[in-house]
């Protein structure tokens, strides 16, 4: 019978080899044992490997020496020598090996490395790799690699475009959603190892004990995987909750009752990883209402989980109440606070200064704060990049950040302890609201481990496991995919322009709005666009947000001539006639990027048109619709942002540009 081609697998279909390849690989191949007493991850691995197996051989009865999972303290001989490269590794590291007597080695030096390995080996294998040429060691870059929902205990998610939440709140904790553990294999898979179940924008509720105990039942059912809980703590949550009347982080009995509430959770789930904190952001609560800062309001909740857990503190702030530009805000809040943070606490900073947009440079708090511990906030949910509509593969977004080199010493991805990043799932069958968008989430977590791997790695992984191991096919699909997401920076702000999106749901464009009490969360506020030119001055003339970064990485940003233009008007206000380096001027440069994204949206289209017979008819069905819808929005974005800047600059369209749809 055929397999249900609904998505719902992910990256973990296990879909047959060809029979050449099971056949040989079956032969190499054999039973699944472990050299380790069985604990709920050891089982893991195992009946995770012998499903795999059974899938991939598609009825070819393994026939080899076997395969060994083992901890490295329990092997002896060569699988001991094997298993010490991993010496000094941390945790979760782990190493796959051919012996000398054929069997194959899964080791580790602790059993989550063992789970990490087995899916390793299927991944290798899934993407089409002969069993004889699997050698892999491997360990996570950082020890923190999150996942953050959204969701709300109502079921809805805030920013989340693939139905409702995938936590059943409602039955929980009498009833587990089977879901949990596909849920938890799919984290696993990619080396996930923390989960925060619930919105940024939290109620005080989640800290009662009814939502403890519903908690309890999702790290129980997680453990075996690796993942630990968290939840996002609402700052004022003692006072909403009744028990004081201020929630000042000096006053004791504040202290008192967070401490408390701490020990509460950790009775229930001795693992808890700890709280992320929203404060002081967008209307929440936070120290500052109080005249503390949010070193005091961090340092107060990390003293209450101690040694236990972590406060994975937000530095996403930006306030009405300040009119500096709101790229400088988070920097000019936080930088001076370097050195005062508790050992606990970590600092969560969004990619870029302003607001995962389709392209910003790096955010200027990553290397200027050597004493503090920062991690790496990504959105996997696409908010400004077309929702689940939108084809647009975000590794060389991700990379673009963490391979972006600071000027403090190192690159982004050497300044952090984690990364965390924003689920794209729900309750759709495929979990992400469109099949392209699971790659979003694999890359994720792809790159949490492994910063170093190049986003076309990432994408012929996926797209092998995902779709069709057919070279021919791969060597179609992992270019589109890396084009995409230039695509959509094309044709929805191109050259450096931000936050071009219409305001509240931040889907199609809407450059024109200019009349919103918060000047920040005006369009027109990033454009800064007039009959004059185009651009927001963050140079000294300007904002001087250019100042926040070291001098060698601002140097490269000074000269509207010389320097990237992918970040021109996020740095430069120019005239509409400014000299680009193609030699055109600004205003038909910017007309040739809209028009160029368009026409790569048409070309990936006509990419995906072509691969009809390496993919199954819903899963072809579903992205080319998505991708006729992404078309028409793409002329939309273009025609309507050149249509408006010609109302403000007069210009005629430059020749050659395409018309209007
Ligand atoms: C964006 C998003 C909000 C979200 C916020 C955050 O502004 O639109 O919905 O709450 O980011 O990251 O806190």
């Amino acid at each position: 019978m055929a397999r249900a081609e609904d998505g719902y697998d992910l990256w973990l279909r296990y879909a047959p080899l060809d029979d050449g390849m099971a056949a040989d690989d079956a032969a190499a191949l054999g039973p699944v044992t472990s050299a380790s007493a069985p604990t709920p991850t050891i089982i893991a691995a195992r009946s995770e490997l012998e499903r795999g197996l059974a899938e991939l051989l598609d009825g070819h009865e393994p026939a080899g020496r076997g395969i060994v999972l083992g901890l490295a303290r329990d092997l002896d001989g060569a699988a001991a020598r094997e298993a010490a490269t991993l010496e000094g590794q941390p945790a979760g590291a782990y190493r796959i090996a051919r012996l000398a007597d054929g069997r194959i080695l899964i080791a580790a030096q602790d059993d989550i490395g063992l789970l990490y390995g087995a899916f390793a080996f299927l991944r290798h294998l899934g993407a089409g790799e002969p069993v004889s040429t699997i050698d892999d060691i491997s360990a996570p870059a950082f020890s923190l690699r999150i996942i953050d929902h959204w969701g709300n205990p109502s079921g809805l998610v805030e920013r989340g475009y693939s139905g409702r939440s995938i936590f059943d709140w409602w039955h929980l904790p009498d009833r587990l959603d089977p879901r949990m553990i596909d849920y938890a294999r799919a984290e696993a898979s990619i080396g996930i190892n923390g989960v925060v179940v619930n919105n940024v924008n939290a109620k005080a509720y989640v800290l009662e004990p009814r939502y403890i105990a519903k908690l309890r039942r999702l790290a129980d059912a997680w453990r075996p995987y690796g993942i630990r809980v968290y939840l996002t703590a609402r700052f004022s949550a003692p006072m909403e909750l009744g028990a004081t009347g201020t929630a000042d982080p000096l006053d004791p009995a504040v202290r008192q009752w967070w401490k408390d509430k701490a020990d509460e959770i950790y009775a229930a789930i001795p693992d808890f990883g700890g709280f992320l904190v929203k404060a002081n952001s967008e209307g929440q609560p936070g120290p500052q209402d109080y005249g503390r800062t949010h070193a005091d309001g961090a340092n107060m909740m990390a003293a209450a989980l101690g040694d236990r857990g972590v406060v994975l503190w937000r530095a996403f702030v930006y306030s009405a109440e300040d009119s500096t530009d709101r790229a400088k805000q988070a920097y000019n809040e936080f930088v001076p606070l370097d050195g005062k943070f508790a050992d606990n606490v970590i600092l969560q900073v969004k990619n870029g200064p302003v607001d995962f947009q389709p392209r910003e440079p790096f955010h200027p708090m990553f290397g200027a704060m050597p004493h503090t511990k920062l991690m790496l906030e990504g959105q996997i949910t696409k908010e400004y990049l077309g929702f689940a509509t939108h084809l647009a593969f975000l590794a060389p977004l991700w990379k673009e950040v963490i391979t972006a080199d600071t000027g403090h010493g190192g690159v982004v991805a050497q300044n952090l302890v984690g990364m965390a990043g924003v689920a794209n799932t729900g309750s759709d069958r495929n979990w992400s609201g469109s099949h392209f968008d699971q790659a979003n989430w694999y890359a994720f977590g792809r790159l949490a481990w492994d910063p170093r791997m190049s986003s076309g790695n990432i994408a012929q992984e996926w797209a092998a496991q995902t779709f069709s191991r057919d070279p021919g096919f791969l060597a179609e699909v992992v270019p589109m995919m890396l084009g995409s997401r230039q695509a959509v920076v094309d044709y929805m702000t191109p050259l450096g322009l931000a936050h071009q999106m219409g305001t509240g749901h931040h889907y199609g464009p809407a450059p024109w709005i200019c009349d919103l009490a918060r000047p920040e969360w005006n369009p027109c506020y990033y454009s800064k666009a007039d009959a004059g030119g185009i651009g927001f001055d963050r140079t000294a003339t300007g904002s001087d947000a250019l100042a926040q970064y070291a001098p060698t990485v601002a140097a490269q940003w000074r000269d509207p001539k010389a320097m990237d233009e992918d970040y021109l008007l996020w740095f430069h206000h120019l005239p509409w006639d400014f000299k680009t380096q193609s030699g055109r001027a600004l205003w038909p440069e910017l007309v040739h990027r809209y028009d160029r994204g368009v026409a790569e949206v048409d070309a990936m289209a006509a990419t995906w048109a072509s691969l009809a017979p390496n993919v199954d008819e819903q899963r072809f069905e579903d992205t080319s619709e998505f991708l006729a819808i992404q078309q028409r929005e793409a002329r939309w974005w273009r025609d309507a942002s050149i249509a408006y800047w010609q109302s403000v600059n007069h210009l005629p369209l430059p020749e050659g540009a395409a018309p209007p749809a």
